[in-house]
């Protein structure tokens, strides 16, 4: 088994899609096994996304994941970080494959409706940034 980190983002949040997105992730066979609503401030998503510092888009990105109310989520499954980057598509919607949530639910490269690790060290990261030991149910 493995754990990956998810966000469902201000755009699809706002468009009311947080229940159709958390029934395609128990569809596809994810255990949820964290889960909550928060509110990002912009230092706290500069935090998140350090990463992406020396990036263009980090003052927009960062902006944007502060905008509004997002769903933060532990998900686990075998090869959980593939298998959720796989059901999210490609960064940019307009080139997702069809039956992504990118695709079918993002607006633009940045509005692109949910986050998924890219990889166990990342996962590692995000899931602390978000969730302490004991919140991780099962
Ligand atoms: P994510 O981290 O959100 O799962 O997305 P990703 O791995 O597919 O893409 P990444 O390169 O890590 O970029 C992080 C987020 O930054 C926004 N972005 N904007 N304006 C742009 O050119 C641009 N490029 C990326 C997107 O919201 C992307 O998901
Ligand atoms: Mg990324």
């Amino acid at each position: 088994m493995e754990q990956t980190f998810a966000i469902i983002k201000p755009d699809a949040v706002e468009r009311q899609l947080t229940g159709t997105i958390l029934a395609r992730i128990e569809a596809a066979g994810f255990t949820i096994r964290g889960m909550r609503m928060v509110r990002l401030t912009k230092r706290e998503a500069e935090g998140f996304y350090a990463v992406h510092r020396e990036r263009p888009f980090f003052g927009g990105l960062t902006d944007f994941m502060s905008s509004g109310a997002i769903v933060v989520l532990a998900l686990e499954a075998p090869d959980a970080i593939r298998k959720w980057r796989d059901l999210m598509g490609a960064t940019d919607p307009a080139k997702a494959a069809e039956g992504t949530l990118r695709r079918e639910f993002g607006s633009s490269i940045e509005q692109n409706a949910t986050h998924g690790s890219d990889a166990p060290d990342t996962a590692a990261f995000e899931l602390g940034y978000f969730f302490r030991g004991v919140e991780l149910v099962g």
